[in-house]
């Protein structure tokens, strides 16, 4: 593991989702959910403001974003913490004229700055961000490569549902092959023991052989089906995902939106779907959902819990900044 991503029980960056201990993921949530609590009432609400007050974190949008970018920029300012960003950095910042990520940053560490929230188009860039920057790199997607942000506030919301992350069936439907979420979850999932991870997709759009390794490697088991509602029925947690047609032309998949698409009809989660999953389980996903995925009629199912999972998200990265404010604060000794 990289010395620079988690040392003995902290951490300088977010960059991947293999850094976290289980403990740290414990952590997180205990923290998550106090900052749920806190949040109800104004008067809480001010005393959190007073955690950071006076720091500033940057916030670099170069895909475009809701939920990622909003809760993280939301979580800074609930810590009291001032947000300087652009949710366009790709048509907004020097990146148009061609500069490098790395002259950003390095400039970015003269402005006296605490913390960088960053989403990126290209895998692998925000471990290049965080190998020139002397402040925490918050990694909100850097491709198809990882959303290690994401994966904690999934595992949170499995972890507060079901009151375990242990011996559960996974099943992870749609473009299993391009997504972040897939690979960053899949990853955390595995590491708890006793735990089974499906993939349910076409042919063509199940996992990635690296992420399938990892899950291996992590002592999970694999399996991959097209066939949804036998899935479904030894299913604990359904995550469901959007077909990335972002990432399609740039593919070694040579498939067209429109044949996927196709191919995919049947993989739809509808009522119809919904009654093949057990009344204990829960239904994910990291949003923004598509018909193609979910039918809308399925929102008022109890068992439908993405709302309530992005709105986990704002607290859990409240939760991972303030571990790496508290952090920073204790290098800064004269605090
Ligand atoms: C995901 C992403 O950007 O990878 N969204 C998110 O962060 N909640 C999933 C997606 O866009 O399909």
């Amino acid at each position: 593991m990289d010395k620079d991503v988690t040392t003995e029980g902290n951490m300088k960056h977010i960059l991947t989702a293999e850094q976290f201990s289980h403990s740290q993921l414990y952590e997180i949530f205990d923290r998550a959910d106090n900052f749920r609590e806190t949040d109800g009432s104004l008067y809480s609400r001010r005393q959190n403001m007073e955690l950071h007050f006076g720091r500033i974190m940057l916030s670099m949008f170069y895909e475009p974003s809701t939920r990622t970018r909003f809760s993280f920029e939301l979580a800074a300012k609930k810590l009291g913490m001032e947000v300087v960003g652009t949710e366009n950095a790709a048509l907004f910042s020097s990146a148009a004229k061609g500069e490098t990520l790395e002259d950003t940053i390095h400039v970015f560490n003269e402005y006296g700055i605490d913390a960088i929230a960053l989403r990126t188009k290209e895998e692998g860039l925000a471990r290049r961000a965080a190998a020139v920057s002397n402040v925490p790199i918050l990694n909100g997607g850097d491709g198809k490569g990882e959303h290690p942000t994401q994966a904690v506030l999934d595992a949170h919301t499995v972890h507060s549902e079901l009151g375990s992350l242990e011996n559960k069936n996974y099943v992870f439907v749609g473009d299993n092959y391009h997504s972040r979420v897939v690979s960053s979850d899949s990853v955390v999932f595995s590491t708890f023991p006793g735990n089974t991870i499906t993939s349910v997709s076409i042919p063509e759009l199940h996992m990635r052989p690296e992420v399938k390794a990892k899950i291996v490697a992590n002592g999970a088991q694999y399996h991959e089906t097209t066939s949804l509602y036998e899935a479904l029925e030894s299913a604990d947690v359904v995550l469901v995902g959007r077909l990335q047609v972002e990432r399609l032309a740039e593919s070694d998949i040579r498939l067209t939106e429109e044949e996927i698409r196709r191919k995919q009809e049947a993989l739809q989660i509808n009522n119809a779907a919904m009654n093949h999953m057990h009344e204990n389980a829960i239904l994910l996903h990291p949003l923004p959902k598509l018909k193609y995925d979910i039918d809308p009629e399925v929102d008022a199912d109890s068992r439908a819990k993405y709302f309530r999972q992005a709105g986990n998200g704002l607290y859990v990265r409240m939760a991972m900044l303030d571990m790496l404010m508290q952090e920073a604060d204790a290098r800064e000794p004269e605090l």
